[in-house]
């Protein structure tokens, strides 16, 4: 079985321990981070070896790198374990530039080398579901749609918030990624972007930890409103924002020619997902609790994870479905080619909000399969 290394032990990693619960080829042996203390504590609780990254990196018996660092380190993290001849499986984004995430997808290529990345929430049950219930046929040919992610940002719990207001952070690198990845999944590579982005306080300030109190200045802009057409012609709005104290949209409607379907919470992989074939007509709920990764399966939420208290959160899937395409000489879905399209919809959609024009995309990809629920039998634990 694959030998996993884990580099960066902060919040995420918690989930990542747990898929091994979920999934059978998810075999996490040593853990890194620049913070020896974090390493330690992490090799502590699961019971694995803290290592140097350079150790890690070095580590022959390791064939696969999971990168749980901050997004900023993502690009230096990826490199060095491609060129240490290890395939790779990061956080999204890919990285914080198109540039960047162009040269590292070169390099995996180059060196034979699978290049995964997250999200994977579009392996769960409300994006697979949504995705068959297009694909049927039953609200005929989707055109328009719209998505919104909103909250207040992250100053108020987060003992150092700074980095979602710097380069590197804000609205569309750290949430872009789940929605933009989803839409693809759904609808199939994008072909351009327009945008407009707002700064809406010049400051903010830290409502926790050591630091409580304290004033920083926001260095980017923190709502953007985005119109993407799809190489399908379909055109979706979005509003994607730190600024929103609270709302009661859903998360993403499509609109067909036969009728409107509203999908799921990509940040999430359970449903319910909403179908309506009438005008002023009732909305047939089609549940995702009998799906192997819809059913819910938190309902305590640790406090230390990004995750509504109940719901279904399969994290991990992507990483184990490429070790299994690795072993079995297959594609994997959470691909270098489906993540650079996602960070080229990213840098694109900052770029159409600078120049104020419309960004055609540099890159395309193939919608991804459907995910059955037979291929997830052979990575989920008996
Ligand atoms: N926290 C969440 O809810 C959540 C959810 C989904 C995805 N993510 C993604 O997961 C990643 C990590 O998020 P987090 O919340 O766990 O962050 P975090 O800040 O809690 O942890 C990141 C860890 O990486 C370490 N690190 C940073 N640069 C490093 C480097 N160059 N080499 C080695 N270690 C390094 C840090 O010391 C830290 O311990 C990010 O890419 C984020 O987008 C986070």
């Amino acid at each position: 079985m694959s030998k996993i290394g884990l580099i960066g032990c902060g919040h995420i990693s918690e989930t990542y321990f747990r898929s091994q619960n979920y999934f059978n080829n998810i075999n996490i042996v040593a853990c890194a981070d620049i913070n020896i203390e974090a390493a330690n504590k992490c090799a502590q609780e699961y019971n694995i070896e803290a290592k140097s990254v350079d150790e890690l990196l070095a580590d022959g018996e390791i064939d696969v790198v999971l990168n749980l660092t901050n997004p900023t380190s993502h690009y230096e993290t990826i490199k060095k374990t491609l060129l240490s001849n290890k395939h790779s499986y990061c956080e999204k984004p890919l990285s914080i530039s198109f540039e960047q995430g162009k040269e590292l997808f070169d390099v995996a290529n180059e060196k034979n080398l699978y290049l995964g990345n997250a999200p994977d929430t579009f392996l769960g049950g409300g994006g697979q579901l949504t995705k068959q219930i297009i694909d049927s046929g039953e609200v005929g040919e989707i055109k328009l749609g719209n998505f919104i992610f909103a909250f207040p940002g992250v100053q108020s719990w987060h003992p150092n918030p700074e980095p979602w207001f710097q380069e590197g952070g804000g609205p569309v690198l750290d949430m872009g990624p789940y929605f933009f990845t989803m839409l693809v999944n759904l609808l199939g590579s994008a072909k351009s972007v327009r945008a407009q982005a707002t700064t809406v306080s010049e400051y903010r300030e830290i409502g926790e930890g050591p630091k409580k109190g304290n004033k920083f200045k926001v260095e980017i802009p923190t709502s953007y409103m985005v119109v993407i057409e799809f190489n399908n012609k379909t055109k979706i709005q979005g509003f994607i924002s730190f600024d929103v104290i609270n709302h009661q949209r859903n998360h993403m409607e499509f609109y067909g020619t036969k009728g409107s379907i509203i999908g799921p919470d990509p940040n999430m992989f359970g449903g319910p997902i909403l179908v309506s074939l009438r005008e002023g007509g009732e909305w047939k709920e089609h549940s995702t609790e009998n799906m192997k990764l819809g059913k819910t399966n938190i309902f305590n939420q640790s406090g230390r994870s990004n995750e509504a208290p109940t719901n279904a959160n399969y994290r991990g899937v992507g990483l184990s479905e490429m070790i299994y395409s690795i072993e079995n000489n297959k594609k994997h879905r959470c691909n270098g080619e489906l993540a650079l399209h996602v960070l080229d919809i990213i840098d694109s959609t900052i770029l159409a909000a600078k120049t104020s024009k419309q960004t055609k995309m540099r890159t395309s990809c193939e919608k991804p399969r459907y995910f059955s629920e037979e291929e997830i039998s052979s990575l989920i634990k008996s």
